[in-house]
């Protein structure tokens, strides 16, 4: 019993248990408004704030939200600063909310480029939320999947070499526990917005069998209507993860004999 699944028409049973998402045209709303691109960063925030405490209220259980790739470091640095400043007010802002909420906290990505204040910052929430049980919140900064990869293939190699693991039992779960988003639930929903039809180097491994959204709403105008309309499309699309339809039927009708 959800009563917010109630409120909102979704069956819990058929909701993804990780959605990632791509929060594209933050500056094509800007733009359409005259105004300076970092308003439409701004009004992207507060998207994300409504977001991830509709997700959280509905029990999903984890939500990765890419807003900075590495390759994003190229904007005009006026751009990359000011975006840089929205991360930093938003998560002095929200840091006593996160861990009241029970969200267990992590940013994925590179970190290496990022301030030395905002490291703190991160590192801070992530150890305040480290015992939190509830929705994972994961954010994606100064991140490229295929660089994920790259530091997860380092990593099992560093421990072949040193002998802790046997190069022939390197198999899908260990692979997984060398990625950032290690011990997050597999990736069930991507959403992009903005019409683009791209994944941009984004949860690339993570995306094997998600099931894929495009919608032309730009970020700043995606709303808790907008995600509930998407999460019931979610619902009625049929997952076979390489079955066939009979044999999914075969399955839950075994299940309903008990
Ligand atoms: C893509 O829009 C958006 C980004 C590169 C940044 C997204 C950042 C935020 C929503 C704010 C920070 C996030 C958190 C979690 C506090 P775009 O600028 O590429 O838009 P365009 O394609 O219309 O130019």
């Amino acid at each position: 019993m959800n009563s917010y699944c109630d409120k909102w028409n979704l069956n819990p049973l058929k909701l993804p248990q990780h959605i990632g998402i791509v929060m594209d045209g933050n500056g094509r709303w800007a733009t359409k408004r005259v105004l300076p691109r970092i308003s439409g960063h701004h009004k992207g925030v507060e998207r994300v704030q409504e977001i991830t405490e509709l997700c959280g209220n509905l029990g999903i259980e984890a939500l990765t939200l890419f807003a900075f790739s590495e390759e994003n470091w190229c904007r005009p640095e006026e751009e990359v600063y000011g975006i840089m400043g929205l991360l930093r007010w938003y998560i002095r802002k929200e840091h006593k909310r996160i861990v009241e909420k029970n969200v267990q906290f992590r940013v994925i990505g590179n970190r290496i480029k990022l301030s030395k204040d905002i490291i703190e910052l991160i590192e801070n929430l992530e150890k305040d939320t480290k015992n939190n049980t509830g929705m994972h919140l994961s954010i994606a900064l100064s991140y490229s999947a295929q660089g994920e990869i790259l530091r997860a293939v380092q990593k099992i190699v560093k421990n072949v070499q040193q002998e802790e693991l046997n190069a022939n039992e390197i198999n899908e779960k260990i692979f997984e526990q060398s990625l950032d988003t290690k011990g997050l639930p597999p990736l069930d929903m991507f959403i992009r917005t903005s019409g683009e039809y791209r994944v941009s180097n984004f949860l690339l491994w993570q995306l094997a069998y998600a099931e894929l959204f495009f919608d032309n709403i730009l970020w700043p105008d995606f709303d808790s209507k907008k995600m509930v309309e998407l999460l019931q499309m979610y619902s009625l699309r049929e997952r076979r993860f390489g079955k066939t339809s009979e044999q999914l039927a075969e399955k839950s009708f075994n299940m309903t004999l008990g």
